[in-house]
């Protein structure tokens, strides 16, 4: 990211002598909108730069890349993410003289994780404190096991979009937009299918049959987290008071014991 930014901005100083500016940008940000399209990597100024290179366009490229900006600048949400990786892997810039092959290594997800729990599920998580070469790389992966009707509950991850493949069985998925919407997304899964839960959403995957399924997910960062709706809301320590949960689920501080009696 820093070089192509030192880059633009040295083309945002050259001087602007066009006086019908506004057509090229509006011609510009055409041409912009295809680079975009056609752009094969997730950071659209170094493709807009490499373009350029290519067609040694420098007038061109001072308005694009300035627009390129703009555009960056006002569409931020989309390019929120862990941050741009720094070389190879960050392990190795740390200590590049004690990085061995196993830091990019895991074995074990072809075993089927303990649903013996309350909910009758089981997340196996590869992310950075599994393995430390992923530092840096925004990306992780998940098994997870479903017993008979096992249910991973309803919960979000703070950093990541994730995208899960069902490898054995069936699920029934689902997943909640923001406020004011709420809308519920569900649909059932079979073998093969794929869904995707958008970052940050609530979401939620249910056996709702007799045989056990299993799932793999990718994770669009090195430590997703985790946020259980259920145990965050009423396992917390110390507990949200019986007002407070009272008051937001509208029922009675005896029913908020007894919900949080089970977390
Ligand atoms: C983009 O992808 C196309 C098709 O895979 C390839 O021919 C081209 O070289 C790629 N360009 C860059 C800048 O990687
Ligand atoms: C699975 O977890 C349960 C509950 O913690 C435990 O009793 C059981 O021994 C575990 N089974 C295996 C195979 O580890
Ligand atoms: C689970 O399956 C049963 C039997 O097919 C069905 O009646 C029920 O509606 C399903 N549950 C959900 C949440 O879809």
């Amino acid at each position: 990211m820093a070089y192509p930014l030192v880059l633009s901005l040295k083309y945002l100083l050259l001087p602007w002598t066009d006086s019908t500016a506004c057509a090229v940008q509006m011609n510009t940000l055409r041409d912009l909108k295809m680079f975009y399209k056609y752009s094969n990597s997730s950071n659209p100024i170094y493709s807009i730069k490499q373009h350029l290179v290519q067609t040694k366009s420098m007038e061109m490229a001072s308005r694009i890349i300035f627009l390129a900006l703009v555009a960056l600048a006002s569409t931020s949400p989309a390019m929120a993410s862990d941050p741009n990786q720094l070389g190879d892997s960050m392990r190795i810039q740390q200590d590049a003289q004690m990085v061995t092959v196993d830091d990019f290594f895991f074995s074990g997800l072809d075993k089927p994780g303990n649903t013996s729990n309350a909910v009758g599920s089981k997340v196996t998580p590869v992310s950075v404190a599994q393995i430390p070469g992923l530092n840096t790389l925004g990306i992780s992966l998940v098994r997870i096991d479903y017993a008979p009707f096992g249910l991973n509950p309803p919960h979000t991850h703070p950093r990541a979009t994730e995208v899960l493949v069902v490898l054995k069985g069936a699920l029934l998925v689902g997943f909640v937009t923001s406020n004011p919407e709420n809308k519920h997304h569900t649909k059932v899964l079979n073998k093969g299918d794929v869904f995707v839960f958008p970052q940050g959403l609530i979401h939620y995957q249910y056996n709702n049959w007799t045989t056990n399924s299993v799932a793999i997910a990718g994770l669009s960062s090195q430590n997703p987290g985790v946020i259980t709706v259920g145990n965050a809301i009423f396992g917390s320590t110390p507990p949200i008071s019986d007002d407070v949960l009272a008051k937001a689920f509208h029922v009675s501080k005896e029913t908020v014991d007894a919900i949080r009696a089970k977390f």
